[in-house]
């Protein structure tokens, strides 16, 4: 086990398109696995993306009882999703506060499909088909849109709420790291 350095917004890595996992249940995708949680914990993360470790392919890990970096958020069970598809249920859209362990310091207004259903694989190959909306749904199409070589400042429609986390919330208890 070990945490990785995650790369940060501006390097080539992360607008890269990443590649499928062809074979589950492998050493090397454990121990992917375990350091990409290792590192999002160790972040106190809600979620981190393969890229983000510098490692170009299809696999993500989100999830939290309780989060520092989202203290109003509804819990969301811990889950290594790999190839995922997302497809959105519904025109509706809402905007919500994001921030990413690749952008460090800042947080920005996205808006995200509310309901979403996805699929995909755990790291052993057993199938996943979820229904889900709200923060859920959310953190699920931030963490996949890393394997699209996509940033959550590239989603932003109004730059005037973007900014750093210490001005625009002053109240909120710092992370020992963001
Ligand atoms: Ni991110």
């Amino acid at each position: 086990m070990s945490i990785r350095t995650v790369l940060r917004m501006g390097d080539a890595l992360l607008l890269q398109q990443a590649a499928p996992v062809t074979q589950f249940n492998t050493p090397e995708l454990h121990a992917l696995i375990q350091d990409m949680q290792d590192t999002m914990r160790h972040m106190s993360g809600v979620g981190i993306a393969a890229p983000q470790i510098g490692v170009s392919l299809q696999v993500v890990i989100f999830g939290f009882e309780q989060s520092t970096r989202y203290p109003d958020a509804d819990a969301v069970p811990y889950t290594v999703l790999i190839n995922p598809q997302l497809t959105p249920v519904g025109d509706a859209v809402e905007d919500g506060w994001e921030g990413c362990l690749s952008v460090p310091g800042l947080r920005g207004v996205v808006p995200r499909y509310q309901r979403l259903h996805y699929t995909g694989h755990d790291q052993f190959g057993n199938a996943i088909d979820r229904l889900v909306s709200g923060f859920h749904a959310r953190v699920v199409q931030h963490e996949c849109d890393h394997l699209q070589g996509i940033l959550y400042p590239m989603r932003i429609e109004d730059m005037s709420r973007f900014g750093y986390i210490d001005v625009l919330f002053p109240d909120l208890k710092k992370p020992e790291e963001e």
